[in-house]
């Protein structure tokens, strides 16, 4: 699914949020906390443009390595950002040693793992103790009316414009996506039990976007 929305992804991406992704990626990149010289991991990175973000904070001898398992994604990417390595992969077997990044990140991939509590300990695995996780994603606000303005959003509009993509199929599954992810406090959870402390979220967006951030604990 992802191949075949590599091409209308970012034209999408700023459609559907008027622009707003970018800034909302700067957010999540500054949750990251890295700076010149650090190694910072970007799981499921599509098209690149959180990984663009962290080459900005860790330039000029830093690295960002952006991993996904779609390579119409990561052939995107690479145009986008050459000076990044770009490296196919899967978010639940990272082919990565422990403690190797600074900080580790995903934005708005998590929900698409098949095993969310195998791909966040992966991250928390590769990233060296003190180091950062953070996620970014969709989440569903609980109450009105920003429940009403995401359900008119999401159920119908998001849906149409995936047709004019030409991917009905695609569109239609994102809101079943942020639908069964779990809510901001749950999430928090998950990323507790997944070796993190200090894990806060913020919610920007009116409560349709979560960014979550915590800090890899000392291993025992
Ligand atoms: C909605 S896109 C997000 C892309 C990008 N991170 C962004 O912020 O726009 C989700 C991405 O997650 C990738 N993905 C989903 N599950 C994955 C997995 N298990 N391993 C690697 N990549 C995965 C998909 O290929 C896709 O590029």
């Amino acid at each position: 699914m992802f191949d075949r929305i590599a091409g209308v992804y970012d034209r999408m991406n700023t459609v559907m949020t008027a622009g707003m992704h970018h800034r909302w990626r700067e957010r999540a990149a500054d949750l990251a906390r890295v700076g010149p010289g650090d190694r910072v991991l970007d799981v499921a990175t599509g098209t690149g443009d959180l990984a663009v973000e962290l080459g900005r904070r860790v330039s000029p001898d830093g690295e960002v390595v952006g991993m996904d398992f779609s390579e119409s994604m990561l052939d995107l990417a690479r145009d986008k950002a050459p000076g990044i390595r770009f490296e196919a992969g899967n978010a639940h077997a990272l082919a990565f040693a422990d403690d190797e990044f600074a900080a580790a990140t995903v934005g708005f991939g998590a929900r698409n793992f098949s095993d969310l509590t195998c791909g966040l300990s992966e991250m928390v695995r590769v990233t060296r103790p003190g180091g950062r996780v953070v996620v970014l994603e969709i989440t569903t606000p609980q109450r009105p009316p920003l429940s009403w303005f995401f359900s008119m959003w999401f159920d119908r509009v998001v849906p149409a414009l995936g047709r004019l993509a030409g991917d009905p199929d695609a569109y239609g599954y994102l809101p079943s996506s942020v639908r069964r992810f779990p809510g901001p406090n749950d999430l928090a959870a998950e990323l507790a039990g997944a070796g993190l402390e200090d894990v806060t979220y913020l919610l920007t967006a009116g409560g349709i976007i979560a960014i979550h951030a915590g800090t890899v604990t000392a291993r025992s």
